[in-house]
């Protein structure tokens, strides 16, 4: 397994490019299930969890392969298993978006019960509640959910729960719903921009679906979809992460290909601070000279701060001259990476779904451990200014979900090399 070593570097400069969104490739993978025609997905990402999700496709009869150009080209082989098993669900959480189109399209579907992760409980109830109101059965049986449908049937339901929406939910219920009969109506959808992506990849495979972006989805069902070629969205998370990484070195960064219009409250939250921001019609560019200014910010679904940017943020305000308070309202435990930073020097006082965190005036370099996928980038970005040297062990973590990420720091000028952890099990 690899480590990096990331030193105290100097303020990143220059210009570096976002890659696809993570979290729209793999439910639009997904989608490809609802067709026999073959599909592109360009700008896809290479990434660990894309290539698990490949993986899991093959299984199920749909081939994925990488163009030259990076594009993914799917291709349905007929045939292959409906069931997505255990070590496959049990790494990568998004599997479970292949459960919507395998029951649309083959009326079954045999996916592993996804557990919990280091960020708290991930419970599924909503995704099973929609698909259950569109006519399907489900069972839990020996750690599988077992699904079946003779036909589904569009109906009215609501998709909200104690936390908003779910993401992977709405994505499940949206492309059930494509090929059932009669009209769906989806209330309290997740609006977030990977839904939007995935329902406008839907619509291009011939889907009929209103509302798209809002919380309120109508779809008319079809008999049928064809394949279709898609560029998916720009990563707004990997876009923010990058975002602080010029923000923490008090750098000037222009991220490219990324939209600003995806990101407004992350940009404010930043203005906040401390950071000057420029919004590009296809670009971001950060930079600092002045002091970090303390904030205050609440994760909540889209459009509100994105849960997947809490950890980077709560880096940056490490070092900012005052108190800050960052309350989760998604994942109310997902605050693993505070004993990390407090390895750093950091000064945070956990309360409830709040972190406290006191400015220091420098963290400290050490080694540390990522627990997922962004607790690992703010290792990364408190890193970069820690005095001395920083080790992130458990690095597998940081493949899973950003593309080259200290190859794209290193462009910019941070010290960080890739290593083999012989430290590790
Ligand atoms: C998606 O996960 C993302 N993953 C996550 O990104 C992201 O953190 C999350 O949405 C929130 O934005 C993908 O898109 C692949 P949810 P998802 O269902 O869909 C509760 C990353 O780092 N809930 O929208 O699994 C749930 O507990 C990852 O890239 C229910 O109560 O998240 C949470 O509090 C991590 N019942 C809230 O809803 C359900 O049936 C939102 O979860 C489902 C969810």
């Amino acid at each position: 397994m690899d480590k990096l070593v990331v030193s105290q570097s100097p303020p990143l400069r220059g210009a570096v490019a976002v890659s696809g969104a993570k979290n729209a490739v793999l439910p639009i993978l997904a989608a490809t299930l609802l067709t026999d025609e073959g599909c592109v997905i360009e700008g896809a990402p290479d990434l660990k969890d894309v290539a698990t999700m490949c993986r899991l496709m093959s299984d199920l009869g749909v081939t994925v392969s990488r163009r030259e150009d990076g594009a993914l080209v799917t291709r349905p082989e007929g045939g292959g298993s409906c069931d997505a098993d255990y070590d496959i669900v049990r790494t990568m959480r998004a599997s479970i978006t292949v459960l919507g189109p395998l029951l649309a399209k083959r009326g079954r579907a045999v996916v592993s019960f996804p557990g919990g992760c280091n960020i708290g409980p991930r419970p599924i109830d909503l995704h099973i509640r929609g698909l259950r109101a569109l006519g399907a059965t489900i069972e839990v049986e020996e750690g599988y959910l077992v699904a079946r449908a003779g036909k589904l049937t569009g109906t009215t339901l609501f998709l909200g729960g104690p936390f908003g929406s779910s993401v992977t939910g709405t994505a499940n219920v949206l492309m059930a719903a494509v090929l059932s009969e009669g009209r769906t109506v989806i209330e309290s959808a997740a609006c977030e921009p990977e839904v939007v992506d995935l329902a406008r990849f839907l619509v291009r495979m011939g889907a009929r679906i209103r509302g798209v972006g809002s919380p309120r989805l109508e779809i008319e069902g079809v008999r049928k979809l064809h394949g279709a070629t898609w560029r998916v969205i720009p990563d707004r998370i990997e876009a923010g992460t990058l975002l602080v990484a010029a923000a923490i070195t008090g750098g000037d960064v222009t991220v490219t290909g990324a939209s600003a219009g995806m990101l407004t409250g992350v940009l404010q939250t930043l203005r906040e601070i401390g950071v000057t921001i420029e919004e590009g019609p296809t670009s971001i560019r950060a930079s600092r000279s002045g002091p970090l200014r303390p904030a205050q910010f609440v994760t909540l679904p889209y459009p509100g701060f994105p849960t997947d940017l809490q950890a980077q943020f709560m880096a940056l305000l490490c070092l900012s001259e005052g108190i800050s308070v960052i309350t989760e309202k998604i994942y109310p435990e997902r605050f693993l990476h505070v004993a990390e930073l407090l390895r750093l020097r950091a000064h945070i006082l956990r309360e409830g779904p709040s972190a406290i965190v006191v400015g220091v005036p420098w963290l400290s370099g050490a080694k540390v451990m990522a627990s997922d996928l962004r607790a690992s980038a703010a290792l990364v970005l408190a890193g970069l200014v820690a005095r001395g040297k920083t080790e992130v062990k458990r690095i597998y973590h940081l493949d899973r979900g950003y593309e080259r990420l200290e190859e794209k720091l290193k462009a910019l000028g941070a010290i960080i090399e890739r290593e083999p952890d012989p430290e590790a099990p």
